[in-house]
């Protein structure tokens, strides 16, 4: 049996889907992969941590989560912050679902800086650090030959990242475009049936959509992280998101969309990055008018498009069709794992 101990930071809505997804597949991955995962610590921001380097029985920690604090089942004095959590939680893995901070990345950046350096491997579904400092992260990786993976931090799990991977191997990466921002995509579709920009918001928000300030949504913000990790991860750029040429929808108006539709097209915020002759990139996120017929202007509400551009095969587009949950997000990271309890040595 192959035995992963993992050191999990964050037991928020992914955190605690994550935890669930692990109870009840364990039997599956022990049966088709001889993979047995076992928690050895957790830590949180207002909820304490735990560390057990026989493993914690992880119905206890969603347990003792509800009710408020872990520490009671911690085996040893449990660390006084995620820093020292992770450099001394005994662990081969850092999962790491802690808060998104656009601006700085952190405090996930130092957790995953700290990781590798430790020599753990490394999985998180946080977009901050692959953002803001993927090449570093990835060069710390592969000089300590550790695994770093985020296959959630971009469309919720749908498996993009392993699928350039594995897939399209030698392959070079031209350019891709998108909807990459849910938030955006359902307000625009809500404005097309007649709402205001300020209804259309509030309904996201009454749907859990979007956040109580939407701004990072709204103007672009979000959509341009994402290119940049696409970018960086794919195309070996070295972008930030104030490099990507960026427009949200705050000035698209009603009259604007059905002044589109009257013209056959739809207005969509679409993401592209694309390689110029000259091998500089042009990277943005800006409202488009596509024509009806497109696969971008057939994405509605809260779905998602992808499609990737690359020297050997012809375009390939991918659709996330219905809304994405954090059992989803929750499940792209347990199969990040599963590659490195698979394949423990990187393959570059
Ligand atoms: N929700 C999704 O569907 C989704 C989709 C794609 C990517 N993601 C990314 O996945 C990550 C987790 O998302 P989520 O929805 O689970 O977030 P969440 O519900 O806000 O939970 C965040 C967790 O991080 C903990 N935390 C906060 N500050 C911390 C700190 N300084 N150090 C260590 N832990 C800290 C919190 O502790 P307490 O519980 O004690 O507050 C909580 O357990 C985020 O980076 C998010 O951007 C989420």
């Amino acid at each position: 049996m192959n035995e992963l101990r993992i050191a999990l930071i964050g037991l928020g809505a992914v955190g605690r889907a994550w935890a669930r997804l692990v109870t009840e597949r364990a039997e599956r991955m022990q049966r088709l992969y001889g993979t047995r995962l076992v928690v050895t610590g957790v830590f949180t921001a207002r909820h304490g941590a735990a560390i057990d380097p026989r493993g914690l029985d992880l119905s206890e920690v969603l347990r003792a989560y509800e009710a408020g604090n872990l520490t009671d089942l911690s085996v040893h004095p449990a660390p006084a912050d995620g820093g020292t959590f992770v450099d001394t939680c005994p662990a081969d893995v850092l999962v790491e679902l802690s808060v998104l901070n656009p601006q700085t990345g952190q405090p996930a950046l130092d957790y995953v800086r700290r990781a590798l350096r430790r020599g753990l491997h490394v999985v998180t579904a946080n977009k901050g650090p692959i953002a803001l400092a993927y090449r570093e992260l990835r060069d710390l990786a592969r000089t300590q030959n550790r695994w770093l993976l985020f296959e959630s931090s971009v469309m919720d799990g749908i498996p993009i990242f392993s699928m350039v991977r594995w897939g399209l191997p030698a392959a070079e990466i031209r350019g891709f475009y998108g909807i990459l921002n849910s938030t955006t995509n359902l307000v625009l579709t809500l404005m097309e049936q007649g709402a205001s920009m300020e209804e259309a918001i509030r309904q996201a928000q009454a749907m859990g959509i979007a956040e109580a300030d939407p701004s990072h949504d709204i103007d672009g913000w979000d959509a341009a992280v994402k290119v940049c990790i696409l970018a960086n991860v794919w195309m070996d750029a070295d972008l930030k998101p104030t490099d990507v040429d960026r427009t949200g929808i705050r000035s698209v108006s009603p009259a604007d969309l059905r002044a589109a539709l009257d013209r056959g097209h739809r207005m969509k915020l679409v993401c592209r990055a694309q390689r110029r002759p000259d091998g500089t990139l042009q990277a943005s996120v800006r409202p488009e008018e596509v024509p009806l017929y497109d696969p971008l202007a057939q994405t509605k509400e809260t779905e998602a498009f992808l499609c990737i551009e690359s020297d050997s095969i012809a375009p390939l587009a991918l659709v996330e069709r219905a809304r994405a949950t954090p059992v989803h997000t929750a499940y792209g990271v347990l199969a990040d794992v599963l590659q490195i309890a698979r394949l423990p040595n990187p393959i570059r």
